[in-house]
């Protein structure tokens, strides 16, 4: 395939109301596998090492232009500009709003931040097609080409996109539509955008005009014809969210797959992020991946987990039930289990929750920035909040880490070898000592020595031939 020097501007067009979405959150914003519609259009620009973004913004614009500015990744690598289009009179004059931004040199992609999964490869296809000198449409047929605007042909050679509102019925019967994407050369879209009227059944201004005038002016227009629906479906309600959302998802699945994980059910599972697995991975149905995960070899997810930025060390089993909340990948914040531990089933590791190799956590047992060494346990009912936890330390069943004073947080050291009882109740700041015991049902507000047994509750005194109270 032809490689295109020219750079790259895209136009993202997100000004419109979105109002079949019935709700108060702009359109473009709405998530689609955990990433906003217009994240994910933002992202597939990235692809195509776009010089720039112009992203056109008008209904929420103050809402839409602050949550791209704080999204992360890909738009770290290019200039993204917003330009806002008030009030919205059509798409012509959407990208009308984009000229002032756009330089004479480049290609210019236009796009809509509702049209989500569309892949940069038609990108790159579309763009090699334009050349930097011909106009390039992406059509595709639709069996009810019903809304679209038609491509009209004379022979096989473009002569204009009619709007649904505007054409004939024969041209309605045209069932080769225009997708909403092109690619165009700058100077020549900025002089056709010039000569946009609003004469239509719409009262609009349309971008789909510039067609008769390339072909008035002797310019190519070329149609890069795909059959794959998903690449060009918008979203305009919350059944077209949801309908994307499982095709997205679907298509995840079978990558996976491809890679060799096992899925009980490709239809029950949903990734909301980057999810790397390594060889031999299994994951059971109804389990939920966020943000960036990643699986090592031989991993094992029960049904029902929720997993949240977390690095999951080989041979691990996560039963089922199990709630993996980490922060931010990279930062203190986020949980990372080591080889060969056990967690789960009812497990809840929050951020900061480092487990070692073959730590056992077991059900009802949360762990919040906590370290624990290699071979520690805390198998039943338990807390461990703030805690530094060492090699094969077992903690018992209800055991509590009381770290906060209502103030400050404080921590707890368990250090190797340390048995906790059951119902203990570490009042922190504390140290326990190496291979000491703490007797169950004890408060520990002292450090204890190591090798020591502990005990901190009223001794046990039992009254001979008591007597219960009789009516
Ligand atoms: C447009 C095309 C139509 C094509 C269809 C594909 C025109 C005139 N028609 O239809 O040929 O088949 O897309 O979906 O271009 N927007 C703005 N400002 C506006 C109007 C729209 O930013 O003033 C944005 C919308 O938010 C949306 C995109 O442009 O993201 C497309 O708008 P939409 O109203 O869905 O397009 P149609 O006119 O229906
Ligand atoms: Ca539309």
């Amino acid at each position: 395939m032809a490689v295109n020097l020219d750079p790259v501007d895209v136009v993202i067009m997100a000004a419109g109301k979105g109002t079949r979405m019935k709700s108060k959150l702009p359109k473009v914003l709405h998530l689609l596998a955990g990433r906003a519609l217009l994240q994910h259009v933002v992202d597939t620009a990235a692809q195509l090492s776009a010089r720039q973004v112009v992203v056109i913004t008008g209904h929420g614009a103050i809402e839409v232009e602050a949550a791209l500015a704080y999204s992360t990744g890909a738009t770290a690598l290019f200039d993204i500009n917003f330009v806002r289009q008030e009030p919205q009179l059509g798409t012509g004059h959407a990208v009308q709003q984009a000229v002032p931004a756009l330089r004479d040199d480049g290609i210019v992609v236009v796009l809509s931040g509702d049209v989500p999964l569309t892949q940069a490869e038609t990108l790159r296809q579309l763009i090699a097609a334009c050349g930097g000198e011909k106009l390039a449409l992406l059509p595709i047929d639709f069996a009810d080409p019903t809304g679209y605007g038609r491509i009209v042909r004379r022979g096989d050679v473009v002569q204009a996109i009619v709007e649904h509102k505007d054409a004939t019925a024969g041209q309605r019967a045209i069932s080769e539509v225009y997708s909403g994407i092109m690619a165009v050369p700058a100077a020549r879209l900025k002089a056709w955008l010039a000569r946009l009227d609003n004469q239509n059944a719409q009262g609009e201004y349309y971008l789909t005009d510039i067609v008769k005038f390339a072909v008035a002016d002797g310019v190519p227009v070329v149609a890069h014809k795909i059959s794959d629906a998903l690449q060009v479906e918008g979203v305009n309600s919350p059944v077209q969210l949801a309908e994307l959302e499982r095709a997205f998802q679907a298509r995840t699945a079978v990558q996976l797959m491809e890679q060799g994980v096992r899925l009980a059910d490709p239809a029950r599972l949903d990734v909301r992020g980057d999810l790397q697995c390594g060889q031999d991975v299994s994951i059971d149905v109804n389990c939920v991946f966020e943000g960036q995960v990643t699986l090592g070899e031989g991993v094992r997810i029960g049904a029902n987990c929720v997993i949240v930025n977390a690095t999951i060390g080989a041979g691990t089993v996560i039963h089922p039930f199990t709630h993996i909340e980490g922060g931010k990948p990279g930062s203190k914040d986020a949980v990372e289990v080591g080889a060969g531990a056990l967690v789960g089933p009812f497990a809840r590791l929050r951020p900061g929750a480092r487990l070692g190799a073959e730590v056992h956590i077991g059900n009802f047992v949360e762990v919040k920035n906590s370290t624990l060494a290699r071979g520690a346990k805390a198998n039943h009912l338990a807390y461990l909040g703030d805690a530094t936890v060492g090699e094969r330390v077992n903690y018992g069943a209800g055991s509590i880490t009381a770290n906060y004073d209502g103030a400050f947080k404080h921590r707890t050291v368990i250090e190797a070898d340390v048995h906790i009882g059951s119902n203990c109740v570490l009042v922190a700041p504390v140290t326990l000592g190496a291979g000491g015991t703490v007797g169950g049902g004890s408060t520990i507000t002292k450090d204890t020595p190591p090798g020591a047994l502990s005990v901190a509750r009223a001794k046990q005194v039992s009254i001979a031939d008591w007597k219960r109270p009789a009516k």
